[in-house]
């Protein structure tokens, strides 16, 4: 790995904790205006100082996040469906790795949609978007996106992890499921998990507090933080969580303080 890859890597995965609190608000790609996203700077504006990173579209970068905000970019790169459709895998490149060094990014994300009937095109485009990555020092992280007919269970979510990386992806972001050691065990390269769909705070902070005590290096999380009634105080417990392994009482704790605040 080159000194900029890895330089990179090192402003998303913090040195002095190995973990990463990474803030996905990349939704509207394919999910439009949804819930908590709607005007995407009035979210984001408060979360920065508490994220390690931001991952999101070049459209979203551009126009809601000034250009001297200090926070490391994970920049989406693959998209071209909507919600409207049923077949969520037909996915593209949409962001050239060009445009990624222009907008200083530190990593480009991709989606690959292992099992669906364009199984094969986003691995291919994982494959390409990798080759051009390491040409550049661009690390790339490689979302193992789940269709509705797929079961996020060990075996599964541990064969997308293990293509992901095989197919040279420098981190995967997955969910967290029973078993989760195996998958990390079996991928060779960082995992962080997604937060999915919201619930509970206390229970998003179980998924966290478990996700990285069963060897995630830690979460790229968006509507469990962002639409969270207190998503400040929520990212503030993702965070001990994550860093200073806290444990989801505290960790509960200082979401509810902060709520107060
Ligand atoms: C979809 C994505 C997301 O848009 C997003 O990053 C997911 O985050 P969360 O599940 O925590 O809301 O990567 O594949």
């Amino acid at each position: 790995m080159d000194w900029g890859l890895k330089n990179r890597l090192s402003r998303i995965i913090q040195p002095d904790t190995g973990r990463t609190v990474m803030l996905a608000v990349d939704h509207g790609y394919f999910l439009g205006p949804t819930s908590g996203l709607q005007v995407i700077a009035r979210t984001v504006r408060p979360l920065i100082p508490y994220a390690d990173s931001l991952m999101l579209t070049r459209g979203a970068l551009r126009t809601s996040v000034p250009a001297d905000v200090d926070i490391p970019i994970v920049l989406r790169v693959s998209g071209g469906t909507s919600i409207l459709r049923d077949d969520l895998s037909n996915e593209d490149i949409t962001t050239s790795m060009k445009e990624a060094m222009k907008l200083n990014a530190c990593a480009v994300a991709i989606s690959i949609f292992v099992g669906s009937v364009h199984e094969k095109e986003t691995l291919t485009n994982l494959a390409k978007l990798v080759s051009e990555g390491e040409d550049c020092g661009m690390p790339v992280l490689a979302v193992t996106a789940v269709g509705r007919e797929m079961t996020r269970d060990a075996q599964y979510l541990s064969l997308c992890c293990r293509i992901a990386a095989e197919m040279g992806a420098h981190l995967v972001k997955t969910y967290y499921c029973d078993d989760f050691e195996k998958v990390v065990e079996t991928c060779p390269v960082p995992v962080v998990i997604a937060g999915g769909k919201k619930t509970p705070e206390k229970d998003a902070l179980k998924l966290a507090h478990d996700a990285v005590k069963h060897g995630a290096v830690g979460v790229d999380m968006g509507r469990n933080i962002f639409q969270s009634d207190n998503p400040v105080g929520m990212i503030k417990a993702v965070r001990a969580i994550v860093h200073d392994n806290t444990a989801v009482d505290r960790a509960y704790g200082l979401y509810r303080e902060s709520a107060k605040g």
